[in-house]
């Protein structure tokens, strides 16, 4: 923007949401523009909060009309550089929507605006005897758009299924100002491809997410049991997945080592292993006789320290990928022969073969991605498994997707925004 468009813009957008809800100043903006991994960081022209679906149409509007990109934020907890801006975008923060409707108890759902945490969510649900299916430990910050623009995972997708599974509708403002709503949350409709369905996993490049229908899960009868158990390979953790598990997860030695010394834990297990796998289950599962396993709620704290404990060593190579369940060993082993200068961390959701590996200072970030990824596509794996694309990935999302989905992708963008007004940097990297 030149400086004389940009200040017309400004006062346009201060005239639709109001004079406070528009941040320039360096030390106000500074939040809203650093993504949580300190890895990202860009330059925005501005913050806009709007407090309406409204609003959002209106800036959303005044933006188009203007040639002004605009990144969408919800909580800024993305780990792809997704949510910041990289070349002077606005940032449309969708926090104020956060309102919660009442539950409706009789078909199990819930309309929740899309800057709503996942954390405030769940509480709601709770208390009308609930719950909702989708749980990661960045629950409080995190938000209802946000984690529907990401298709997010988190710990319990191998019982309740990803994002995607529980919505039932959005309410989304596309790239010129439109609204499309479908907040009604009939259990069953069959009226043609839905439109809205494509927003979901779109990292803010379709639609701006203002509202959702969310299902909503039964409360559970008891307090499901907590087993941490030592492994010696992964492939031994898989063998508990059944009918009973809510959650499979792992970490491996290095990351246990730093979440006792980061946050002053006790060692949990009088045994050393090279993998740690934790299981929450109905039921308790049948052990191997010289199984060494403990079991205690208070046991996901080590797994959900992780992220936070390897941000506080450094800034993180951050990779987030899925192999095929037969080939999460290898994996495993493969990461480990190629020695990659600095730290390496692994851990992720292991009943979907997910892995997050995380290096701690490595001098060339771009070459640890290239390996990794090499090995994941070698290995028959996905090179996203649950936080996206975003600018992380793009090349590689270019690189291994085949041309005719691409294709098809590319002409989605093309219908929805023409213009490439809705967070141009994403996938198509600009
Ligand atoms: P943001 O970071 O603000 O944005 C993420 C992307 O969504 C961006 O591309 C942005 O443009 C887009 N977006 C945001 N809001 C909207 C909207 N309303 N409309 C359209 N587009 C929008 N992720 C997992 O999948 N599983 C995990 O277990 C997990 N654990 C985490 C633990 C920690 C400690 C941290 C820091 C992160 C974790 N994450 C995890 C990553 C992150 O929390 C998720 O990607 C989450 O979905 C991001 O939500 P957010 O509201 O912070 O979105
Ligand atoms: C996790 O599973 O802990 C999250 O996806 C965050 C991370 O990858 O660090
Ligand atoms: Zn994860």
């Amino acid at each position: 923007m030149s400086s004389r468009s940009e200040e017309a813009v400004l006062i346009a957008l201060r005239g639709i949401v109001g004079e406070p809800h528009v941040l320039t100043e360096p030390d106000m903006v500074a939040g809203y523009l650093r993504d949580w991994t300190g890895r990202w960081s860009g330059h925005g022209a501005a913050v806009v909060r709007p407090g309406s679906v409204e609003e959002v149409q209106e800036v959303v509007r005044i933006c188009h009309g203007s040639g002004v990109a605009v990144v969408p934020q919800g909580g800024n907890t993305g780990l792809v550089g997704g949510s910041v801006p990289h070349h002077g975008e606005v940032v449309l923060s969708l926090r104020r929507l956060d309102r919660l409707e009442p539950i409706d108890t009789a078909s199990r759902s819930v309309t929740a605006g899309a800057g709503a945490t996942i954390g405030a969510l769940q509480e709601h649900a709770r208390r009308g005897g609930l719950r909702y299916g989708v749980d990661l430990a960045s629950r409080d910050s995190a938000t209802i758009g946000g984690t529907i623009a990401t298709n997010a995972g988190g710990t319990h997708v191998v019982s309740n299924g990803d994002t995607r599974r529980q919505v039932m509708g959005l309410e989304v403002v596309l790239a010129n100002g439109t609204r499309l709503s479908g907040l009604e949350g009939m259990p069953k409709i069959s009226l043609g491809p839905d439109p809205l369905q494509l927003v979901i996993g779109s990292e803010g490049t379709l639609g701006v997410i203002t509202a959702a229908r969310l299902r909503l899960l039964p409360g559970e009868a008891a307090a499901p049991l907590v087993i941490l158990l030592a492994v010696k390979t992964l492939g031994e953790g898989l063998e508990f997945l059944g009918p009973d598990v809510r959650a499979i997860e792992f970490f491996d030695r290095a990351c246990l080592e730093a979440v006792i010394e980061h946050r002053g834990l006790p060692r949990p297990l009088p045994v050393e292993s090279p993998f740690y796998v934790l299981i929450e289950s109905g039921d308790i599962p049948r052990l191997p006789e010289d199984a060494v396993a403990v079991v205690d709620p208070r046991l996901w704290a080590y797994r959900e320290s992780i992220t936070e404990t390897i941000s506080a060593l450094g800034v993180p190579v951050k990779l987030d990928v899925a192999l095929p369940l037969d080939r999460v060993d290898d994996f495993a082993a493969a990461v480990h022969d190629l020695a990659l200068e600095g730290d390496t961390y692994l851990y992720g959701h292991l009943a979907e073969g997910n892995f997050h590996v995380n290096v701690v200072g490595s001098r060339d970030p771009e070459a640890v991605v290239d390996r990794v990824l090499e090995l994941v596509v070698d290995l028959g794996g996905v090179i996203a498994s649950e936080h996206g694309v975003g600018v992380a990935k793009a090349d590689w999302w270019r690189r291994t997707t085949e041309p005719s989905i691409l294709d098809f992708q590319r002409h989605v963008k093309a219908a929805l925004d023409p213009d490439r007004i809705l967070n141009p940097a994403v996938f198509w990297g600009e």
